[in-house]
């Protein structure tokens, strides 16, 4: 029926259509992905034309800082990278500079300085063993690439920060561990961070931990691909030009013929 529908246009109409439905198949095939069962949140940056959320990523960077920052590092964002999310180089220098890292002064003894927006983010502990000797053994993974990291790591994320949940009466949950309906094996060496008001959001913003989970999330999936905005831009651009040059070569190669198929 589709198909008598496209035949009754003229035959150019019926090979366009046929055209689009070729190059936007791989969208299709993409998106269909694997199927995980984490709730699905509605995110400003999913789709072939999402943006991010800039009053989301700032409320999550407040979060992270905040909350995970005590744990977790974030050792691939440099501070001058949060120009990206909207804040002015006296901010960054300002947010920098309550962080120490260490330097070696001119007598070669290692000193601390203040940090600068050039550096990446501090992180919490010296290295991983003092990382896991303060979590019980348990390792608090860099949040740089974890939206990334993990199979539908924003719904992941927002996931596992918001499913402690008590645990069943037949589970046992030996100390130092947690229940988390989303973590694999639902055992966790994460305590829960997220509760009301964890945080006092500047914007008036009411910080439940739905709310914290989704901020925060936002920002880490913009620490994870910062460029993720360009990269689509660039994409649309492409195909928009892939597809006015198929035009213009069809019409070009019909122009071109027209005298030999018309003898
Ligand atoms: C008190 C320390 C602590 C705080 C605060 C904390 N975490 Fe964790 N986190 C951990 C530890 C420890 C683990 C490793 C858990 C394990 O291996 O069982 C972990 C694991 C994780 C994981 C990895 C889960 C996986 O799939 O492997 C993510 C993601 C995470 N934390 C995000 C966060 C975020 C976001 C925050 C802030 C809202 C936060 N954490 C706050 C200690 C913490």
């Amino acid at each position: 029926m589709l198909i008598r529908f496209l035949k009754s246009f003229p035959s150019i109409s019926y090979k366009l259509f046929l055209l689009i439905v070729f190059l936007l198949t791989p969208f299709v095939a993409f998106s269909a992905g694997e199927k995980i069962d984490y709730p699905k949140q509605k995110w400003s940056f999913s789709g072939i034309t999402g943006t991010f959320d800039r009053a989301s990523q700032q409320r999550g960077l407040q979060v992270y800082k905040e909350v995970c920052s005590g744990c977790h590092g974030l050792r691939l964002l440099a501070y001058r990278n949060l120009k990206a999310i909207g804040y002015n180089d006296d901010e960054i220098k300002a947010f920098a500079s309550e962080n120490n890292v260490n330097t070696i002064n001119d007598e070669g003894e290692i000193v601390e300085r203040p940090a600068r927006p050039s550096d990446r983010f501090v992180s919490p502990y010296p290295n991983d063993k003092a990382a896991r000797a303060a979590n019980g053994g348990a390792y608090p993974p860099d949040l740089s690439l974890i939206v990334k990291a993990r199979p539908d790591g924003a719904n992941y994320l927002h996931a596992l920060l918001t499913g402690y949940v008590d645990a069943p009466a037949e589970k046992k949950v030996p100390d130092g561990m947690y229940y988390n309906k989303y973590y694999s094996g639902n055992l966790i060496g994460m305590p829960q961070p997220l509760y009301d008001d964890g945080v006092e959001y500047a914007d008036g913003t009411k910080a439940t931990p739905e709310q914290m989970a989704k901020d925060v999330t936002a920002f880490l999936a913009w620490a994870s691909e910062p460029e993720m905005e360009d990269r689509k831009r660039l994409g649309i651009s492409v195909i928009l030009f892939l597809l006015l040059l198929t035009l213009l070569s069809y019409f070009a190669m019909k122009q071109i013929w027209a005298p030999i198929k018309n003898k």
